[in-house]
Parts: structure tokens; sequence; C-alpha cells
């Protein structure tokens, strides 16, 4: 009999959330049966998306969402053998039994067998993981960029703001990114951002902007919305392309916020605006993984985490995370 621990969202987030929002709750496991699979988490991730898609995914009394690299410890499907790993969206679970048949199967991809033995495999879930592809997707499927190309990108020392400036760098543009820390700024240069600067401190967004590429901008990997969104329409050259990834400084708005209409500077600037979904390209995940393992060994890509042990620490972490605190892809190792 294997017992799996589970965080449930007790409560939907109203505002920003709360560790009272969930509980933690044992659960007895069935027997596998054919074409089964038995999963223990290694690594869990925590992501911006487990609270702006909270309400249309999950009701009150679900296990929370979420993605997991998780070995293989039971198998009666062949294509899943003992002990291989895999990236799976199974929850905040540490054990799941993955059924063959439903509609409900979570998705599970083995992670590619290339992977060297000297990266870790928390990476799967990072810059090597749906971290990394959203910002590679987002720089070649939407924005199309070209070497020479100068391209903001806000929240840049997140997972997805790190690898969109560092996969710049290696395509030949000049990049700048935001972060809301002088440590975040510094980490930012480390990586080659050619211009990086503290959103939180500096007097005029739309100043910072400005003087960080006083030509302008061909393209933005927009991921916070909100008053810098603002700065930046007002900084792109004309027939700028935008990346719509997130929105995070709204996502724990209870109001709606409040901005300049931004029809004036999209009509005259002729810009392109395209939200987007990593999921739209999963077919070439595998490919676009070995390509960014690739720059990785070459040290042309550079990650970092924050590991937090113990898998009770789930809710702090996905609330440090939200806030911003720490400098890298948050992550829990069970
Ligand atoms: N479209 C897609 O398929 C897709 C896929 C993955 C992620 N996303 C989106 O991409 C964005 C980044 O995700 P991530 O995984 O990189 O997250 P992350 O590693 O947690 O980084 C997010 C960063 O956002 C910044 N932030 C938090 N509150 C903010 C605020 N009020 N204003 C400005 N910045 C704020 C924080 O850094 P600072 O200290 O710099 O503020 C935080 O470190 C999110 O909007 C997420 O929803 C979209």
């Amino acid at each position: 009999m294997v017992k799996a621990k589970t965080w449930i969202l007790k409560k939907h987030f109203d505002g920003f959330p709360k560790e009272s929002n969930f509980e933690l709750k044992e659960e007895v496991l069935p027997e596998l049966q054919d074409g089964d699979v038995l999963v223990e988490a290694v690594y869990l991730s925590l992501d911006p998306y487990m609270k702006s898609l909270s309400k249309m995914w999950i009701k009150e009394g679900d296990v929370q969402y979420g993605t997991q690299l998780a070995k293989v410890v039971k198998s009666k499907d062949p294509a899943f053998p003992e002990g291989c790993y895999v990236v799976a969206n199974c929850g905040w679970r540490t054990h799941s039994v993955i059924t063959a048949k439903g509609p409900a199967r979570p998705i599970m991809t083995r992670i590619v067998s290339e992977w060297p033995s000297d990266i870790s495999m928390s990476l799967a879930l990072g810059s090597l993981g749906m971290p990394g592809l959203t910002g590679l997707y987002g720089l070649e499927e939407v924005c199309k960029i070209q070497s020479g190309e100068t391209i903001l990108v806000s929240a840049a020392a997140g997972a997805v703001g790190a690898m969109v400036g560092q996969i710049c760098k290696i395509k030949g543009c000049k990049v700048v990114g935001s972060a809301g820390g002088d440590d975040k700024v510094a980490y930012l240069k480390e990586l080659g951002f050619d211009q990086a600067f503290n959103y939180k401190t500096v007097p005029s967004l739309e100043e910072a902007l400005k003087n960080a590429s006083p030509e302008g901008y061909d393209c933005y990997f927009e991921s916070v919305g909100g008053p810098f969104f603002t700065a930046a329409l007002k900084n792109m050259k004309p027939g700028g392309r935008i990346a719509v990834c997130g929105a995070i400084a709204t996502y724990n708005d209870t109001t709606p916020q409040m901005c300049p209409y931004p029809h004036h500077e999209i009509i005259t600037r002729q810009l392109k605006i395209e939200g987007f979904m990593v999921s739209s390209w999963q077919h070439k995940d595998e490919e676009s993984v070995k390509r960014m393992l690739k720059w990785m060994k070459e040290g042309k890509l550079k990650a970092k985490e924050v590991v937090t042990v113990g898998f009770e620490n789930m809710p702090a972490v996905f609330i440090r995370m939200l806030k911003g605190d720490g400098l890298g892809k948050a992550i829990v190792k069970v």
C-alpha cells in the first residue's frame, strides 16, 4: 500500500495567496492495473500560472495542479520502465498512480535520453523545461527576432526572462531587462544583458526604457502588464512586435488596474501584439530541449534555481515565488 501526501486547494484565492488557502492531506493510492505507472516526485515546480489560471482549472477540494520531475517506481507500461524519469503534471503530490485509461490521464513525458549526468534533472522544470521553452518560442515563433534587433524583457530575472535574455544574445540581439532588485540587475549583467535596471527604484519607467535604448525596441517580451506595459508601448520602434507571455503584475488584483487606453500607441507605431501559450509548440519540445541542452553544455546558457527541501514547504515557496523573493527558478525537492 502506497500513501501519497497531497496539497489540496482548500479555498480559492482572494487577492494574494495565503498558506491557509491550502491543506495537506494523505491519500492511499490504488493498486496498479495493466498500463498504469506509479511515480514518486523528486522535484516540484512552482510557477505563476498556479495563481493566474486557478479559478479556470480547479475547484475547491481538488489537488493543486502543477508539474513535477518524478521517478517511475513501479510500472505496468513498457513505455515507462521502472527507474526512468518523467516530467508529469500530477499536481502537488508526493506519489501518483498514472492510469492508462481515462481522459484525465496526466501528461507524462520521459526526459530526453541524452540528458547529461552533470546537469541537474530539476532543470527539466525550469530553463530546460516549460519556462525555457516559453522564452524560446516567444522569441522564435512569435517575435521572430533577427540578429541586430533590440529586445526588451520584463521580469527578466525570472525563470522565463533569464532564458529570453540569454537566447537573445545567442541570436546576436541587443537585450534590455528589468527586474525588481539590485541583486537581480547585477545577475542580468552577469548573464550578458546589455542593459538592465531596477523597475522599482527608477524615477520614471518611460525614461529608464529610453535611456537603456534611445533608438527604441524592435520587440518586447511582455510578462508583467500594468504600467510597465504602457511605458514599453511608448518606446517601441515603428512596426515593433510584442509577445504577450504573461501579466504577473495583475495576477493578484482584486479589482482590475486602470491604465491609459493603448490604442494610440498601437495604431501610430503600427505594432503587432500577439498573446501565446507555450503548449502551442509542444510538437517541437523534444528537439527544442536538445537544442537548449547543447547551448548549456557550450556555456552559452546559465540557470539559477532556489531549491527548498521538504514537500511541506510547497505553499510557502509558492507565495515567495509570486512575491519575487529569491533569485532563480523556484523548486521544491521532496
Ligand atoms: N504564456 C505562457 O505559455 C507562459 C508560460 C510560462 C510563464 N508565463 C508567464 O511568464 C511570466 C514569468 O514567469 P516565470 O516562470 O519566469 O516566473 P518567475 O520565475 O516566478 O518570475 C516571475 C517574476 O515576476 C516578477 N514579478 C512579480 N510580481 C511582479 C509585479 N507586480 N510587477 C513586475 N514583476 C513582478 C518577480 O521578479 P521581480 O523581482 O523582478 O519583480 C518574479 O521573480 C509570468 O507572467 C507567467 O505567467 C507564461
